[in-house]
């Protein structure tokens, strides 16, 4: 059992596919088929210090789902931070309220630091530039869906410099075999560390600029927003602002199974007229975040899924 969850290095390859696994059969509950009340009485804390609607929401349907309830920091505008009161005082209350809590920050290192200071789990909701487990949960259980394994040709776009959701889940890939290629501007590469990292596990790395050239061999293209909030400047922002874009046409020649992802928000990554064609595969991505995250909170307080492992 995992006490919190703020990398995917928290988590075994064992109890990945656990999860991936319990999460299947937790599909009928998250869709409100069957009232599964597996966390009744369960409190989970929603402290979120940046903006989210999938992560946030998904979490409120996964406890509700399942019997469980929600508390939320709610708007930071109208909460005791504009006082000045600091993150670890603030997690010292949701520690003493809840009995699990996710957190999002802007700041990098701010999930383990919020973990240091507290009894209850704490699971990462997405720490600035770093780490966005929860997200990497629901996209391997995507992937795990469409192509029944994981030991693939994956491309990710866009933002991988300051992009929590591709870190988090080139880690979990390159342990589960996948072939990655990171496409981005120079400006906005998969950070050094993060390849050296990966290329030291025995994971086969290709870096390009090129998107187009690198779609037909693609099993899952993982496109991302290119994030405005996290540049220093913005005449930066603006150089790279709409570099990667797809569209129906672009997808003519790709493999027939490949599926398209984004972890969503989107701005003009993917065109509307992609969203009915066969490789759309977003808005199934982003409704996966309630069972994956059913599955987490079940195995975080250790409840047994029925027909589950
Ligand atoms: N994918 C994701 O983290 O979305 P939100 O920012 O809306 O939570």
């Amino acid at each position: 059992m995992v006490a919190d969850l703020i990398t995917m290095d928290d988590l075994t390859n064992e109890q990945i596919n656990t999860l991936l696994n319990n999460a299947e059969k937790l599909l009928p509950a998250a869709k409100g088929d069957e009232y599964l009340p597996l966390l009744e009485g369960k409190l989970l804390g929603n402290m979120f210090f940046e903006p989210s609607t999938r992560t946030r929401m998904s979490f409120e349907t996964a406890m509700k789902r399942l019997g469980g309830n929600v508390v939320n920091l709610g708007a930071l505008a109208s909460s005791s931070v504009t006082k000045g009161e600091t993150l670890f005082d603030t997690m010292k209350m949701v520690d003493g309220y809840c009995d699990v809590a996710v957190l999002r920050h802007p700041r990098q290192g701010a999930a383990q630091y919020a973990a240091d200071a507290c009894a209850i789990p704490i699971l990462n909701g997405g720490d600035g530039a770093g780490h966005h487990p929860t997200q990497t949960l629901l996209d391997l259980f995507t992937i795990r869906q469409a192509h029944g394994r994981l030991d693939l040709n994956v491309v990710m776009v866009g933002d991988l410099r300051y992009g929590r959701t591709v870190h988090s889940l080139s880690h979990a890939l390159a342990r589960f075999g996948a072939n990655l290629t990171f496409i981005a501007p120079p400006t906005l590469s998969m950070p050094e560390e993060i390849i050296q990292d990966l290329e030291e596990g025995g994971a086969n790395i290709t870096v390009s600029e090129d998107l187009i050239s690198n779609l037909q061999t693609a099993d899952v293209i993982y496109m991302t927003r290119i994030q405005k909030e996290r540049f220093p400047d913005e005449d930066e922002y603006q150089k790279v602002a709409g570099i990667y874009k797809l569209a129906r046409n672009d997808l003519r020649d790709v493999k027939e199974s490949m599926i398209l992802m984004h972890p969503l928000p989107r701005v003009d990554e993917i065109h509307p007229n992609v969203d009915d064609t066969p490789h759309a595969a977003y808005f199934d991505q982003a409704f996966n975040g309630v069972v994956a995250r059913m599955a987490l909170l079940c195995h975080l307080f250790d409840v047994a899924i029925p027909g589950g492992e």
